[in-house]
């Protein structure tokens, strides 16, 4: 009879706790969130600011939150399925962008951003796969570069043949420049060295934060193929792999705004560390550190 009971209670408790119930906490905290976001006041006109504002972008709601609540006077700005979120933090202006998932939501929302706010500068940051051992679930990673993991061209091999994942050489994309007369080849963008040395000094400031400096690499994918991930890391030095900082670096070379990517990493398959959607904050809570500091010590504001 006692078994009978424990089976039953244990049966109970996988109901209760099981991915279903899961996914509709998530589903409400998304729903609140939007709530949150439709109760702000809704611009009419537009952006106009005597200052130039920083841009912080998030991909989803866990990544912008934090900055979103962190604004003073918040206005909500639309386009298309992107949403901006004007306001203050510490008395300059500031605008937080969602950019929804993917490189070219990225590209197309930062391009968006750049024309309605005019930004002085752009932190893409969220979460993010760490590639590297000494890159840890909730540690942060200063993208001094990032890359399109998946812009590369293979060595041709015949039908039936099998696929070497090897055998590619990093592409990229190619873009006219009109001053140069010249198609740029576009494979890397360096991080602005001002906003790369500010994230830097807070990093050295805020111990509190474990912080990792190398490079993002983003493609519309989840890679988990270890074999691979190694592969790219030997091959292009890649410390966390996501997928939309390559697409904001992209369009602010090209629209000629300083740029750096910020993650967190959320999941490290080389360590075994499973995804943890909560450290979104972190990153949230650096770039705010990085942006107090921006203001404070380059722009003397
Ligand atoms: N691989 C790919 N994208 C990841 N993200 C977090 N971790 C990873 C990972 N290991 C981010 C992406 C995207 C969303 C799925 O989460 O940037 O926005």
């Amino acid at each position: 009879m006692k078994k009978f009971f424990a089976l039953i209670i244990a049966a109970l408790l996988l109901v209760t706790t099981s991915p279903q119930t899961f996914a509709q906490d998530k589903v409400a905290l998304t729903e609140s969130i939007e709530e949150f976001y439709s109760s702000l006041p809704q611009a009419k006109g537009k952006y106009k600011s005597r200052q130039r504002p920083i841009l912080v972008e998030g991909a989803m709601n866990i990544e912008t939150n934090i900055l979103v609540k962190a604004l003073k006077n918040p206005v909500a700005y639309r386009d298309s399925k992107y949403l901006f979120v004007a306001g203050t933090y510490k008395n300059y202006p500031v605008v937080v962008v969602r950019t929804e998932q993917g490189l070219a939501n990225a590209a197309t929302s930062t391009a968006l951003a750049i024309k309605m706010f005019n930004p002085v500068a752009v932190i893409n940051q969220g979460t993010a796969g760490g590639t590297v051992p000494e890159a840890h679930v909730g540690d942060i990673v200063i993208g001094e570069k990032s890359i399109p993991a998946a812009a590369f061209k293979t060595v041709y091999s015949p039908e039936g043949a099998g696929v070497d994942y090897t055998a590619q050489e990093m592409r990229g994309t190619y873009v006219y420049d009109e001053t140069t007369k010249v198609f740029e080849r576009q494979g890397e963008y360096l991080a602005d060295k001002t906003l790369l040395d500010v994230s830097k000094k807070v990093a050295d400031a805020n111990s509190y934060f474990n912080v990792v400096t190398g490079t993002i690499a983003s493609a519309d994918w989840w890679m988990s193929w270890l074999d691979y991930v190694k592969f790219l890391n030997e091959k292009y030095g890649m410390a966390a792999e996501e997928m939309e900082t390559v697409a904001a670096a992209q369009i602010c070379h090209n629209m000629k705004v300083p740029f750096i990517g910020i993650r967190v990493i959320s999941d490290n398959d080389i360590n075994d560390e499973e995804y943890d959607s909560d450290v979104a904050d972190r990153s949230q809570k650096f770039v705010l550190l990085v942006v107090n500091a921006y203001v404070r010590d380059v722009l003397k504001k």
